[in-house]
């Protein structure tokens, strides 16, 4: 009899204790994995911006900092893309002029070959395990920076010609996007060992 009303308590009494401990161990970790991202942003320049961006990754990247780098490109692919569309956008607007609509023809292809690189760059992070690691490390830097490159040659576009200035912004201002987001990329890549 009193064996079972032991039972009775106990069980239900552990459950909860147990969940509430490894709800506190959950939580710890999470912020563990938060304060890791935090930390390792701290080497990029535009430093909120890499928060901002990587910590709804911190539960897939943990503490590993080649998923950290990995995850950084991803944003910068998201980012790419969705200025893609923006950009596109922008193309069927009313009043474009053919100049301003051969720039932004220019752009997309731009923003296209960032993409491309990207992923290239996301293909050599996978194989920082192989024999050839310091090769595909140096691959991953140099189409991480490609992609600043190219969203310069996208604004580069408008020296010297005639374009409406709030195209002009916009696009200016979609291209910075990919800038900050590969910047951030390519500190983390840099300082990865
Ligand atoms: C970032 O760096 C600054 C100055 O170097 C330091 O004070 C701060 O504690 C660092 N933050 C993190 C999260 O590491
Ligand atoms: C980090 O993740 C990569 C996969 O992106 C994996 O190959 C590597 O072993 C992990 N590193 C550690 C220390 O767990
Ligand atoms: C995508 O671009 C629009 C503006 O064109 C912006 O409002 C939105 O925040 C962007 N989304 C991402 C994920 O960058
Ligand atoms: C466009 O961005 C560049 C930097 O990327 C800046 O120097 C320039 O002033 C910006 N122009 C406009 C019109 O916003
Ligand atoms: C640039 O990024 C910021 C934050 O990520 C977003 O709020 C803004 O809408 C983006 N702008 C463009 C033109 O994509």
């Amino acid at each position: 009899m009193e064996v079972s009303i032991c039972k009775g308590f106990i069980l239900p009494l552990l459950t909860i204790v147990l969940f509430i401990s490894l709800s506190q161990t959950a939580t710890a970790a999470n912020e563990a994995y938060t304060n890791f991202i935090k930390t390792k942003c701290n080497v990029t320049t535009y430093i909120s911006l890499c928060q901002k961006t990587l910590i709804p990754y911190a539960s897939s990247v943990k503490t590993n900092s080649t998923k950290l780098c990995k995850a950084a490109l991803d944003v910068t692919i998201k980012g790419a893309k969705n200025t893609s569309t923006t950009v596109s956008t922008l193309k069927k607007q009313k009043g474009i002029t053919r100049i301003e609509a051969s720039i932004i023809k220019d752009c997309i292809e731009d923003v296209k070959d960032a993409v491309y690189e990207l992923k290239q760059a996301v293909d050599a992070m996978g194989h920082l395990g192989d024999k050839d690691k310091e090769f595909q490390l140096a691959n991953a830097k140099t189409y991480a920076s490609s992609v600043i490159t190219d969203a310069d040659s996208c604004t580069d576009g408008f020296s010297g010609r005639k374009v409406n200035p709030t195209v002009k912004k916009m696009i200016n201002s979609s291209m910075a996007n990919i800038t900050k987001l590969a910047s951030n990329a390519l500190a983390l890549i840099n300082h990865l060992f």
